[in-house]
């Protein structure tokens, strides 16, 4: 599948609502969130509030990725605001197999995200129970930053995984994906391209958008 998650980290927060009307006009498949808790992450960004207000305006599903610690703490109100899909981290999880099932159990998408130096190996006895997998590409906490070569690699053993395991969960990278990164990624197995920066620094957003779906 060739996916795209705009990432609004990079959007212009004064003009939030004109950037999800440009989304709903545009390809994209989901619009991708980012919450940011100053304590997993060395950054803060926008929490419940804010994603109650970008799902008034969105006509696209909402990905909802939680770089926050405790994560089960606030599922029910993600789920409240209008996640379609809600990402936790594996190394902000002890009870990993619990909160996926929270998820799950609200009738909405669960995904488990990996940080760069987190095995994929690791996922060996939960990848039957996911929807999906994200792998970070960067260190979470930034936009902007500069693509790790190894997600290639992680990819190739993740689709392996979920093949071998009759998995249905779909494979989203995210961090520093540009149309070079992201043609490999899809090369590699990948399914949903998140892009920040890429999209909404570029001149013609919708037509970045389109373009990193027929790579
Ligand atoms: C990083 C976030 C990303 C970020 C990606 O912690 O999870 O979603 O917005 O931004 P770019 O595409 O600019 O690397
Ligand atoms: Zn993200």
């Amino acid at each position: 599948m060739k996916l795209v998650a705009p990432s609004i980290l990079a959007a212009d927060f004064n003009n939030l609502g004109d950037q999800i009307e440009m989304l709903n006009k545009s390809e994209a498949d989901f619009v991708h969130c980012d919450v940011m808790d100053g304590v997993f992450v060395p950054n803060i960004s926008f929490g419940i509030p804010v994603i109650h207000a970008v799902n008034r305006v969105s006509q696209k599903p909402l990905d909802v990725h939680l770089m926050i610690v405790n994560p089960e703490r606030y599922i029910a109100e993600f789920h409240k605001a209008g996640a379609s899909v809600i990402t936790v981290h594996y190394e902000a999880c002890t009870h990993l197999h619990r909160t996926v099932q929270q998820i799950r159990n609200l009738g909405i998408k669960a995904s488990v995200c990996l940080n760069p130096h987190t095995p994929v190996a690791l996922l060996e006895d939960i990848i039957s129970e996911l929807d999906m997998v994200l792998l970070m590409s960067v260190n979470p906490g930034f936009g902007g930053q500069q693509f790790i070569e190894n997600t290639y690699r992680k990819a190739e053993t993740l689709k392996e995984m979920i093949l071998r395991r009759n998995s249905k969960a779909l494979i989203e990278v995210d961090g520093g994906v540009n149309f070079e990164v992201g043609k490999k990624l899809y090369e590699a197995g990948v399914d949903i391209l998140v892009a920040g920066s890429f999209v909404f620094g570029a001149n013609d957003p919708i037509e970045t958008i389109a373009s990193l779906k027929r790579l």
